[in-house]
């Protein structure tokens, strides 16, 4: 067994791990790389785990044709959560609808309407719920643990790809032809909305075109706050 299905089976074992300890589970989809590899693996493997997307409105077309092409697949649903619509009109009359580069705070009350109050909604009633950060992605993202409590949203919280790389990622999506997002190979490693991503250039940092005009240490949209302060909880496997 090579290490990349060393790693795989590691996953596995950690997400029916998970749905034994929380059969409400769900995975946050944001259509990226690593969301990819987890759609596969939870479809293949038939591991029963919500899959959900939240569609900001303002996510790229190459993100849109991925969401339907994921549809088409996989028989695992994927579950679109949109924005709630007196919040992003009162963020537009407030702010402008581009008002989001103004400062850092317009900027996350614009991803707080558009992400964060969607996730909120998309897991309530969940026990646990899943994602596929990577830690070398962000300096903000090397304290995390591949399974821990989410005291944001109560519920325990695994990243199953944490400790994967780039390359990991891409050996998957290849070995597997797992469908993925055309702006990756455009020099886009990390995607969100196009407004607020761009492309980066060779030697860049993977998430230098994410709020390219913000510093690192700010670059989280709400989804992940406060992921360093959680408190490790294994779950029985460790990846
Ligand atoms: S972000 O905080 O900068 O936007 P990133 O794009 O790196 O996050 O994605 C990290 C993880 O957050 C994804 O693997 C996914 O689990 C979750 N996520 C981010 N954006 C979305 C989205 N639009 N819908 C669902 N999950 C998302
Ligand atoms: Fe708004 Fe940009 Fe955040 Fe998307 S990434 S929710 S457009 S600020």
């Amino acid at each position: 067994m090579d290490e990349l299905d060393n790693k795989v089976e590691q996953v596995k074992a950690l997400l029916a791990a998970a749905v034994r300890d929380y059969p409400q589970i769900a995975f946050a989809s944001s259509l990226g790389a690593e969301d990819m590899v987890l759609t596969d693996l939870i479809d293949k493997y038939r591991l029963n785990i919500e899959i959900f997307s939240l569609d900001t409105g303002r996510l790229p077309q190459e993100t849109y044709e991925l969401m339907q092409a994921v549809s088409e697949r996989y028989s695992t649903p994927l579950k679109v959560y949109f924005p709630d619509k007196a919040g992003v009109e009162s963020f537009v009359a407030k702010n402008g609808v581009n008002g989001f580069y103004g400062s850092v705070d317009a900027r996350k009350a614009c991803c707080f309407v558009r992400k964060v109050e969607p996730l909120r909604r998309a897991l309530s009633g969940k026990g646990a719920w899943v994602t596929g950060l990577r830690r070398d992605q962000a300096v903000t993202r090397g304290n995390l643990e591949v399974s821990s409590f989410d005291a944001d949203f109560g519920l325990q919280k695994y990243n199953p790809l944490l400790d994967w790389s780039h390359k990991d990622v891409w050996a998957y999506i290849r070995h597997n032809d797992v469908p993925y997002n055309k702006l990756h190979d455009e020099f886009y490693p990390s995607l969100g909305c196009a407004p607020c991503t761009r492309s980066v250039t060779p030697g860049e940092d993977i998430r230098a075109g994410r709020w390219w005009w913000e510093n690192p240490d700010s670059k989280e949209c709400g989804l992940h706050v406060s992921s360093s302060q959680k408190i490790a909880h294994g779950a029985g496997v460790s990846a």
